[in-house]
């Protein structure tokens, strides 16, 4: 029996069972790529070995993002594509990339060590001051969300009110909330871009400007605050449940001397972003399938990151793992522009929790989103206590 006949990747309630890495395993027995009927998506090919990820990643003429990188959001092709980085193929790609990427180097970010390592001390003291906390809330992306004003260089007088539509954009409790709150961020970034083209300043939407039509500054914009809050929050949140549900990985954590390699095995644990798509550009055989012109392949990142032909004992949390090939981050021409400041996030947060929190306690039930964009928590209350 072919598993994907009876279990819907495309649906959250699959992620979010005991052990779905069980059944994926059992899948990717079965075939690197095969075919799905998805109930919500139609007919798809799930890629579920690392390799054949690579090859789909890595090869954007043959499987192009301009039809949409993401399931789930309504619209094929979507608003935005050919108008923005993550839904334009080479050499478009780079109009939209290039503008920004110096934002987004490994040395930008280590510049920003001291401002990380403060801010989100300061955050995981403030949580230890309350008995409990939803840590999605008050923890998770409390310091991407300032570094992206940062980025942007919202005027502090905005600030507030930017954080707080990001937030109901984000965790508004009905989806009609979240679309209203980010609808009203799109005006914003509209002002911010007519403000910035006349007035230009050393800051990322500036930097947009400068080449880019408004709207495509718009989109853009708002394709990295999406892609840099959301994605952050929850990988934060995956990862502390995970480090709950392991003592001894917890424990392990404040004996890392550097967090890197720790950041990175649990950026390949949780593989928050749970799927890339992309859209097939002619006839071609991938992993003994032969995908015709026109299909939806969909690269699975949770089962690519177990695969045990890349990852020795996938299924063992192991905080040193070194090398870690994963692509949590993705792969090729779209590789995450802002991988190297999540990562910096990340590990200041890791560090600081282990620096400064003892214990965590959970309290009570933790709630997934109902999401296969961004797989994570909508909440996770704790307690936490000071070491
Ligand atoms: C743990 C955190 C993060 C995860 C797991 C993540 C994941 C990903 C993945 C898988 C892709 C590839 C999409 C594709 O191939 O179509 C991607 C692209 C992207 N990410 Fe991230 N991301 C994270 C953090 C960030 C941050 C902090 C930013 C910005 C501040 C950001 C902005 C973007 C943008 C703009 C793209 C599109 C790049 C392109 O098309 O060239 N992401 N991300």
């Amino acid at each position: 029996m072919i598993l994907l006949d009876t279990h819907d990747l495309t649906d959250p309630a699959f992620w979010a069972a005991d052990n779905p890495h069980e059944l994926v395993d059992e899948m990717r027995g079965q075939g690197a790529v095969q075919r799905h009927e998805s109930a919500a998506e139609g007919p798809l090919w799930a890629v579920l070995t690392h390799r054949e990820a690579l090859e789909v990643l890595g090869d954007p003429e043959t499987f192009s993002s301009r039809g949409g990188s993401l399931l789930g959001t309504g619209q094929t092709p979507p608003a935005g594509s050919g108008r923005m980085m993550a839904l334009t193929d080479p050499p478009r790609h780079r109009t939209y990339r290039e503008p920004v990427a110096p934002f987004f180097t490994t040395r930008y970010a280590s510049g920003l060590q001291a401002r990380l390592r403060e801010l989100t001390e300061q955050v995981v003291r403030r949580a230890l001051e309350h008995e409990e906390i939803d840590f999605v809330r008050e923890i998770g992306a409390k310091v991407p969300l300032t570094i992206m004003c940062d980025l942007m260089d919202i005027p502090d007088q905005d600030r507030d009110a930017v954080v707080d539509m990001c937030d109901r954009a984000f965790l508004g409790v009905t989806p009609a909330e979240r679309r209203a709150a980010h609808q009203a961020l799109l005006p914003y970034l509209l002002q911010l871009a007519l403000h910035r083209r006349d007035t230009p300043g050393e800051d990322l939407i500036s930097a947009f400007a400068a080449t880019l039509d408004l709207d495509e500054v718009v989109l853009n914009a708002d394709n990295i605050i999406v892609g840099g809050i959301q994605t952050v929050r929850h990988t934060a949140a995956m990862a502390t449940l995970t480090l709950v549900q392991r003592p001894a990985a917890w424990h392990a954590l404040g004996g890392c001397a550097d967090l890197t390699r720790a950041t990175d095995e649990l950026l390949r644990w949780t593989s928050v972003g749970l799927h890339v798509l992309r859209t097939a550009t002619k006839d071609v055989e991938l992993g003994g399938q032969k995908v015709r012109e026109g299909d939806r392949v969909v690269v699975w990142a949770p089962a690519a990151n177990r695969d045990a032909t890349v990852f020795d004992r996938p299924h063992r949390l192991d905080l040193e793992r070194h090398p870690n090939r994963h692509i949590a981050f993705g792969w090729g021409t779209h590789y995450c522009v802002g991988g190297p400041l999540a990562r910096a996030e990340l590990r200041e947060l890791f560090g600081a929790m282990s620096r400064l929190v003892a214990e965590i306690e959970p309290l009570g039930a933790y709630r997934h989103n109902r999401s296969i964009i961004n797989f994570g928590l909508d909440s996770f209350p704790v307690r936490l206590r000071p070491r």
